[in-house]
């Protein structure tokens, strides 16, 4: 076998057998097969795509680069919650607390986010002193004790993905649906939950930009899912416009606590008990919705659900003083308030304009060595739909002097007004098993 008949098969548009793609990641893992020649196959699946089939052979040699992680010893029900990215969302900050809260036990290991604003990761450790690195025994007594740990993905975990991603990311490459469905669920079935609940962005600030191309982003990894009897949900969600308030990571950070208070924004909570109601039917501890979601909102009401992001933090070495004193986080020198110049209503907050913007300001990073500032980013004060009056405050940027005058500039055409009133589109878009 050879790496350049496989690469032409590919170009051919033929299907690649499950040795051939094992070929594939196995030397290219090992350095045997170089960059230029892994981006040219990479290039062709892009462009000629993968069948069923195939999408399950490029996940199971991507699984069995490197090691499982084995979630046996948790005492009840493991689950595993993802999203593809977007702009604001701090969604696992408040969706695995409110799921430990309903007596679920949350195995949840993140990557590190490329793109507009950190990851799950970055976010928590603009929490002092807290530990994303856990060995595996702590990482399943914590769970067994507390219920949830989200920490960094263990060093050999599908390292092909960690690999085969950086490429992507230079090569044009990322925008596959069949190599973001392996991506994804390699590193789903690695790390062993047997209930996977996928949040799928849809929109301007998400990989995907339409409803059909999340849609089959979704059967994909579902179908991927069944080959290995995980029970995999897809939620497509609206990401035209940023989620929630706020844009960056310390910021985030107030924001999930806010809303584990209780005082959290309406359209960001509609999504996070979405995907919690989601699970506990999935996992059977609900029969329906609307005992799913009482049950959820309860968590929030006797404060179960901040209690257990509270030793959460605890267990993982971080000052839980933040969850009442805000002042320890790392704070931005400065901040730039934007007024409305007129009286009218917000047509839109375009998502990809804000994630841009707070990238600028350096809450994000373009490559994996990029360092991000955890203090800055960009705190919205309307949504679409809503009325504003001149001279109202749209947005602060809590900056440290970085690309400034753009950032405003790109926040300012971010923001559109109009005179009629206008309805901002439901959070949930489509719930697909
Ligand atoms: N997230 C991933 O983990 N992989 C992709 O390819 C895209 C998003």
């Amino acid at each position: 076998m050879n790496i350049i008949d496989i690469i032409t098969k590919k170009k051919n548009k033929y299907v690649l057998l499950e040795e051939e793609i094992k070929y594939f990641i196995d030397e290219y893992v090992e350095n045997n097969i170089t960059d230029y020649q892994a981006s040219a196959l990479l290039m062709a699946i892009c462009i000629n795509g993968m069948n069923e089939e195939e999408e399950y052979y490029l996940t199971k040699a991507m699984v069995e680069s490197g090691d499982m992680v084995d979630l046996s010893s948790i005492k009840g029900i493991c689950v595993d919650k993802h999203s593809t990215g977007g702009i604001g969302d701090k969604t696992s900050l408040v969706v695995g607390p409110i799921l430990a809260a309903c007596g679920l036990k949350i195995a949840k290991m993140s990557g590190r986010g490329l793109g507009f604003t950190g990851g799950t990761i970055d976010k928590l450790e603009s929490i002092p002193n807290f530990k994303t690195q856990l060995t595996e025994g702590e990482f399943i007594t914590q769970i067994n004790d507390v219920g949830i740990s989200i920490i960094g993905q263990t060093g050999n975990l599908v390292p092909a993905d960690k690999k085969i991603y950086a490429l992507r990311d230079v090569s044009g490459t990322i925008d596959s649906i069949s190599l973001i469905s392996a991506s994804i669920m390699s590193k789903k079935i690695a790390s062993g939950a047997p209930y996977i609940l996928l949040d799928i962005k849809v929109g301007s600030g998400a990989f995907m930009k339409s409803e059909q191309e999340a849609e089959k982003l979704a059967k994909s990894m579902i179908q991927i899912g069944k080959k290995y009897n995980r029970k995999v949900v897809c939620v497509l969600t609206d990401m035209n416009v940023p989620l929630g308030n706020c844009v960056g990571n310390s910021i985030e950070v107030v924001e999930a606590i806010e809303t584990l208070k209780g005082e959290g924004n309406p359209r960001f909570m509609d999504l996070c008990e979405t995907l919690c109601s989601q699970i506990l039917i999935m996992t059977g501890v609900c029969s329906d919705k609307l005992s799913s979601i009482n049950m959820v909102k309860d968590t929030i009401k006797n404060k179960t659900a901040l209690e257990k992001f509270k030793k959460m933090i605890e267990f993982q070495k971080g000052n839980q003083e933040v969850i009442n004193n805000y002042k320890i986080l790392k704070k931005s020198n400065y901040i730039e308030t934007i007024y409305s110049d007129r009286n009218a209503y917000i047509s839109n907050v375009d998502a990809l304009g804000i994630g841009k913007s707070s990238m600028l300001l350096g809450a994000g990073r373009i490559k994996k060595e990029d360092c991000i500032d955890l203090s800055v980013g960009i705190e919205l004060f309307v949504e679409k739909g809503d009325f504003v009056k001149k001279d109202q405050i749209v947005a602060k940027l809590y900056h440290n002097n970085k690309n400034l005058n753009e950032a405003i500039k790109i926040v300012e055409n971010s923001v559109d007004y109009c005179d009629e009133p206008i309805k901002c589109s439901n959070v949930i878009i489509k719930v697909i098993e």
